[in-house]
């Protein structure tokens, strides 16, 4: 079911992509269905001349895989379109990411793409944000001493680890805190804290970034806008 949301999700999101465009690949479940839909458009022809640039080291082996050319985000200089997914999206289009630990790569593809379009199932809607943990990357190196300040904050701080316990590394070789916040009344405000403390090289907040989010939800696509 869920799994039939993404995937519908994913489909609607190549009505946005053109021949000759720069795209940009997210991060996630959603977002692999998509690279696999745009690798099989190219290949067979509906598209031609699509470059990509991937936000993790799995979205780009996937796109390889199916044919994609990936380039380095330094050889250009603009993202036509970028499709991600999310963890959560309110009625603002404002997100959490970073549930892969791709956040900092997706910030910036992001930021660089004259439009970001987000592909979710229907689970990912929510009335306030803050449900799903607020990821934050931080230097491996200062770890304990933030994960202590965003205690002290009160911002109920986890050091993420996997199943065995290992710690969690990101691509860029860093550590992962994630907020258990429940409900986040102001994000806008989180934001300017978070990005107040040194050590934290960005955190899982999109806000203002999303214009489009495709929400597979029982069949079909509800196409939510800014
Ligand atoms: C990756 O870091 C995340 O931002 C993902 O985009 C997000 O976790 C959504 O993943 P799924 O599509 O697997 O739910």
């Amino acid at each position: 079911m869920i799994e039939a949301e993404k995937q519908i999700a994913a489909k609607a999101a190549l009505q946005y992509i053109k021949s000759n465009m720069v795209v940009g690949l997210g991060t996630g479940s959603t977002a692999n269905y998509f690279i696999r839909y745009l690798g099989e458009a190219v290949k067979n022809e509906a598209l031609h001349t699509v470059k990509c640039v991937a936000t993790s080291k799995a979205s780009n082996a996937l796109a390889r895989e199916v044919g994609l050319e990936v380039i380095p985000l330094n050889t250009i200089s603009k993202i036509d379109v970028t499709v991600d997914g999310a963890d959560e999206f309110d009625s603002d289009l404002n997100l959490i990411k970073g549930g892969g630990g791709a956040l900092v790569q997706e910030k910036i593809i992001a930021s660089l793409s004259s439009q970001f379009i987000v592909i979710t199932d229907a689970k990912k809607k929510v009335p306030t944000l803050g449900a799903f943990k607020l990821p934050v990357e931080v230097f491996e190196f200062a770890s304990m001493p933030i994960l202590n300040k965003l205690a002290a904050l009160g911002l109920h701080p986890i050091l993420r680890k996997d199943a065995l316990g290992t710690v969690f590394i990101s691509d860029n070789g860093n550590t992962i805190i994630d907020l258990d916040l429940q409900k986040i009344e102001q994000p806008q405000r989180l934001q300017e804290l978070l990005q107040s403390i040194p050590g934290i090289l960005d955190h899982g907040l999109f806000l203002g970034f999303a214009s489009v989010v495709l929400m597979g939800v029982q069949g079909k696509v509800i196409e939510f806008t800014t």
